[in-house]
């Protein structure tokens, strides 16, 4: 087990109105909720999307394991689209007191680059708040891309708690190489 140390930014909005919107217009760019997510799907991305970027607190979850925090947690999941093929996806994680976390949000790497972040966040900020969030939350790590703290914030979010921290690598994380 190696220790990274990392800092993780804590970041919020609470209007709809506040949402700093970005689009990409592009026929067929879609972004679709997955009405029933399998669990398998949704590891998948995750895996995807994350490998790259230290993502390994869920990397060796079993399906049962997802399948309990998906539904146990009424957590949604929407995929964007282009072209057919599934390019990047986000999570929603309502809790308490009408509280929305974006739990997972990114592209698959080759399509990191061309305004798809800013305007599948767009769409997520959206989306949680037509569920009624009053507030809508996410945190990002430093491991995470280099873009992602600039997106959240240039997309309206506000940074409300900085933490430093210790990420825990296991020596065969799969995504070991990733890190400089
Ligand atoms: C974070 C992520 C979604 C951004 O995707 P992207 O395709 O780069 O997004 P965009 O091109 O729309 O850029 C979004 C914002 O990033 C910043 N940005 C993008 N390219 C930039 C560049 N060359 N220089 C400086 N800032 C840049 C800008 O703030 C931009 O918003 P703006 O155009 O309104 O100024 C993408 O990097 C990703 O999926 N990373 C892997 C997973 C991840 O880290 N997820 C976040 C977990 S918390």
């Amino acid at each position: 087990m190696r220790n990274f140390p990392i800092t993780v930014h804590y970041l919020e909005i609470f209007a709809k109105e506040d949402i700093n919107p970005k689009s990409v217009v592009q026929s067929d760019l879609k972004i679709l909720n997955v009405k029933k997510p399998d669990p398998a799907f949704a590891r998948w991305f995750y895996r995807s999307v994350g490998k790259k970027w230290y993502w390994v607190d869920r990397y060796y979850w079993s399906l049962g394991e997802w399948e309990e925090w998906i539904y146990g947690s009424n957590i949604s999941m929407w995929t964007m689209e282009l072209l057919g093929n599934f390019i990047g996806f986000y999570m929603l994680h309502p809790q308490s007191e009408a509280n929305i976390e974006v739990a997972y949000f990114g592209l698959l790497p080759g399509y990191i680059g061309g305004g798809f972040g800013g305007h599948l966040l767009t769409n997520a900020l959206n989306e949680a708040f037509s569920m009624d969030a009053t507030r809508v939350w996410l945190h990002t790590c430093s491991l995470d891309h280099p873009y992602a703290l600039r997106n959240y914030k240039a997309r309206g979010m506000k940074v409300y708690k900085v933490e430093r921290d210790v990420q825990p690598i296991p020596d065969c994380c799969p995504t070991s190489d990733a890190v400089v």
